[in-house]
């Protein structure tokens, strides 16, 4: 099938390898002249295990380009998976989604499909449908369809050959055929429903992530002030299938540009329908607070970080990925420098972010021996495989005091105590 695909960020372009891995001949158009400079040169602007390959692999079926013309005009599926950015008051910003449905309803010269990939609050499909039809060419039929995405950054090439489910908003027979034909060589499930709902289920799903999340990190605070560990509480209740194991992992709270973002948008959308969220706000407020477990817990032991050297690591929002939107370790850093810290950070990917944000208020480091040598204190905020496999034994010779606050629970606290450090983690007996 012949589809475009409008934004080359994550979704755009992971979702674009895969549909021209199953043999579909797919244009990518960005508005971004650079990000298609580089593409068309072989460089993938982002950091995702698999997508080079992948891409390479298919170098013939896939084309880049910021002409509209040349991938809209003949398109059979347009796909939008542009940004939708968090607003400051918790709603989301549709310019990019309005910007390709203006180009679409000027390029395109063939019945399609415009299916939209982005995350959009419940109702922009059925405006798409309208707008379309009233700007787009009166020969053109449009058939606009509602097309979720659940890929996880660090996984999203395996998220999207081996999704659960696809889920299918449409509002046509034609639409529902064609968008089965689209997937076909993935074999997997659908669940097909209307505009709206599919719209819904998005944020349904993302929103109960974070439920979750913060339901076990609260738990983790109640293990913590009765002795309990909540490794095995979480495992304990994780067995149960009507509970699941994954997404129980207690730590600093979750960041990335999704979780935090849907949470709010979802708590606007129902709010401005005269509904609170009760249980969302619960989520946001408790994630909020999580943030800042790890400085409480290093001012019981070292005071305040007045000219303290503390060593982070960890930079991006989780391991995996250089994306460093809402980490829990940017917002502390900044405290930190705040504070009067001296501090030092480690990450394998994320670094150069790290660099844009804050310049020479940090130290950056190329290895986490460079970063914990001499340091006073050293925050955990990613569970890096390389984090995760450090010795022990070499903070406590290189710390000046071997002080770990782990916010990702990323050792065995008895082993931790064997190896001579005072640790620190989230919901575990100290
Ligand atoms: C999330 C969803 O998991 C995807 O299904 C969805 O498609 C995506 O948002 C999106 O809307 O595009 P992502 O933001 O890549 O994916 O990251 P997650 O793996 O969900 O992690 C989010 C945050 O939660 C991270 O900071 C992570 O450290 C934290 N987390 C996750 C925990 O603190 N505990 C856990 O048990 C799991």
């Amino acid at each position: 099938m012949k589809i475009a695909i409008a934004g080359t960020g994550y979704v755009g372009l992971v979702t674009a390898a895969c549909l021209a891995d199953k043999g579909h001949d797919v244009t990518c158009v960005d508005v971004n002249e650079e990000k298609i400079r580089l593409l068309n040169e072989g460089i993938v602007p982002i950091y995702e295990p698999g997508l080079d390959s992948l891409i390479q692999r298919n170098g013939v079926r896939l084309r880049f380009t910021t002409n509209d013309v040349e991938a809209y005009q003949r398109a059979e599926v347009i796909m939008i998976a542009v940004g939708t950015p968090p607003q400051p008051d918790g709603s989301v910003r549709l310019d990019d989604v309005w910007g390709a449905l203006r180009r679409i309803a000027r390029a395109a010269e063939r019945d399609c499909l415009v299916v939209i990939k982005s995350t959009v609050p419940v109702g922009t499909g059925d405006e798409a449908a309208r707008f379309l039809a009233e700007n787009g060419r009166p020969e053109v039929k449009f058939d606009v369809v509602s097309n979720p995405e659940f890929l996880s950054q660090g996984t999203a090439v395996r998220d999207t050959l081996q999704a659960p489910r696809i889920v299918l908003g449409v509002d046509s027979d034609r639409a529902e055929r064609v968008m089965k034909e689209l997937y076909a060589p993935f074999a997997l499930p659908y669940v097909v429903t209307d505009r709206r709902s599919a719209e819904m289920i998005k944020y349904a799903a993302n929103v109960f992530l974070a439920l979750k999340i913060s339901y076990i990190n609260e738990i983790a605070n109640v293990c913590e002030l009765v002795g309990a560990d909540i490794q095995a509480v979480a495992e304990g209740i994780g067995m149960d299938p009507r509970i699941g194991r994954r997404f129980l992992r207690a730590g600093v709270g979750y960041g990335g540009s999704c979780l935090p973002k849907d949470a709010n948008a979802l708590y606007s959308l129902a709010a401005s329908h005269g509904y609170s969220l009760k249980t969302v706000w619960a989520a946001i407020d408790v994630n909020e607070k999580q943030k800042w477990k790890l400085l409480d817990k290093a001012r019981l032991h070292i005071g305040d970080f007045r000219n303290r050297t503390v060593a982070v690591l960890g930079a991006a929002f989780k391991p995996g990925t250089d994306d460093v939107r809402e980490s829990p370790a940017l917002a502390n850093i900044e405290r930190l420098i705040a504070e009067g810290a001296v501090v030092r950070v480690w990450d394998p990917a994320a670094l150069e972010h790290v660099v844009r944000r804050f310049g020479d208020a940090v130290v950056c480091c190329e290895t986490i021996e460079e970063a914990i040598r001499g340091a006073d204190v050293c925050f955990i905020f990613t569970e890096w495989p390389a984090v995760l496999q450090f010795d022990l034994h070499r903070y406590k010779t290189l710390m000046k005091t071997p002080l770990v606050v782990d916010g990702r629970n990323c050792y065995d606290p008895k082993a931790a105590e064997a190896a001579g450090l005072i640790y620190e983690s989230i919901g575990r007996p100290v």
